[in-house]
């Protein structure tokens, strides 16, 4: 009882320096902090998000419900939250609901639990609470005036909701946001990706044969990376469009059959299912390494492994498990599958999140002032730009500006 206690304290303290560690690096929430707390812009608003429960997160939840929001928050992937982010965000006037390593189970439960407050706004990452909110607590929907959705995948899925006329309240397409998918779905998932699985596996990315499944924002990442760390890349597509711009950018195209027989690495980043299936899983070599960058656990056939293997093999970490088939060959799966960054890693870096989070905060901001139409809205061209100009003063970037002269000849038809 007592180590308990002891390990709930380490916890804690674990998890306020990995809180302080990213208020210091936040400067755009640490601006929008300064004003929530003065305007209190959520006063009245009880918001249900669910999103991976980690540092960066953590500081989100904290700064809604600084600015005066009731905010109740589950992770959004059942091996994402952070036991000691969670522990100390409790502390700090935010219900949380999350732990990691859950079953579907406790998953789904868990997500329901954030929307027991009743929520007039959400925040979703991947469209875990709107799914429910549209089916199992649709009683509920009707309080909602609006969210904001973080992911590809999420958007998507409002995009497909929206068409089929079932979409209930305005949700905002973060994701869409210039300064959300340039950066984030890019740069941040690039190098969170390797990050997770570099320290799962702790092996060599240099001249090592990677494949990279999707040159979307996010595999165009993975595949930038994934070159400046030394390795020969090759991308697999289904959009011509997208091929040839992985072709342009020095990387290899071809089948998914053709590449997985030589690959080390093989990362997945669609947001499709079935991109590596028993087809090609039979093809791979002795101690091939997968790992899936993609929002759900789809993309790996992680279910004909666990099947077809003769001897599961555990990992240097609990983050990699090998499956060795029939042939004496074993691959090596990252975090079952599931979303790499997050739960082999901390996520996307600081900064990045800073920048992602300033607009979730911003579009939430806007959704409390004003009820818009049920509906997919884009991020308000003046929130991104706020953003964009509150990072480059962030880092001490100035830039130039049009004079009259250059704005008329712009603006003009008449360009002689
Ligand atoms: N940290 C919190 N949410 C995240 C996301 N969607 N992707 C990467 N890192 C994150």
């Amino acid at each position: 009882m007592e180590h308990a206690t002891e390990q709930r304290g380490d916890e804690r303290s674990s998890g306020r320096a990995k809180l302080e560690w990213v208020h210091d690096r936040m400067p755009l929430l640490a601006r929008l902090r300064d004003r929530y707390r003065a305007e209190k812009p959520f006063s009245g608003q009880r918001l249900s998000m669910s999103l991976h429960l980690e540092a960066k997160t953590a500081a989100l939840a904290e700064l809604l419900a600084d600015g005066g929001a009731v905010v109740s928050i589950t992770s959004s992937n059942p091996l994402s939250a952070q036991d000691d982010v969670a522990a100390a965000l409790s502390e700090r006037g935010v219900e949380v609901h999350a732990r990691r390593g859950l079953d579907d189970v406790e998953f789904d439960r868990l997500q329901h639990r954030v929307l027991d407050i009743e929520p007039t706004l959400i925040l979703d990452d991947g469209g875990e609470l709107l799914s429910r909110l549209v089916t199992s607590r649709k009683s509920l929907a009707g309080g909602v005036r609006g969210g904001a959705e973080e992911t590809t995948t999420g958007v998507t899925r409002i995009r497909a909701l929206a068409r089929d006329g079932r979409l209930p309240f305005a949700m905002i397409a973060v994701n869409d946001a210039a300064m959300k998918h340039l950066f984030d779905n890019r740069y941040g998932t690039g190098q969170s990706t390797w990050e997770g699985i570099m320290r799962a596996c702790n092996t060599t990315v240099a001249g090592a044969q990677v494949v990279v499944a999707g040159y979307g924002y996010c595999g165009r990442g993975v595949a930038e990376r994934a070159r400046g760390l030394g390795a020969q890349v090759i991308v697999t597509e289904v959009d011509a469009v997208r091929a040839n711009e992985a072709v342009m950018d020095g990387n290899r195209v071809m089948p998914m059959r053709d590449a997985v027989r030589t690959a080390d690495f093989v990362v997945t980043t669609t947001g499709c299912r079935d991109v590596v299936r028993a087809e090609h899983l039979r093809l791979m070599k002795d101690g091939v390494v997968l790992a899936n960058a993609g929002h759900f656990n789809v993309e790996v056939d992680v279910a004909w492994l666990e099947a077809q293997a003769v001897r599961r093999r555990p990992g240097r970490t609990p983050d990699v498990v090998g499956y060795t088939l029939a042939d004496g060959r074993t691959r090596w799966v990252v975090a079952e599958g599931r979303l790499v960054n997050l739960a082999a890693g901390d996520g996307h870096p600081v900064e990045i999140m800073d920048m992602t989070f300033a607009l979730q905060a911003l579009s939430l901001e806007g959704l409390a002032k004003a009820v818009r139409p049920p509906g997919l809205y884009p991020v308000d061209g003046d929130i991104d730009r706020w953003v964009a100009q509150a990072r480059l003063e962030a880092i001490g970037v100035a830039i130039d500006h049009l004079n009259r002269a250059q704005m008329r000849y712009l603006n003009s038809w008449d360009i002689a």
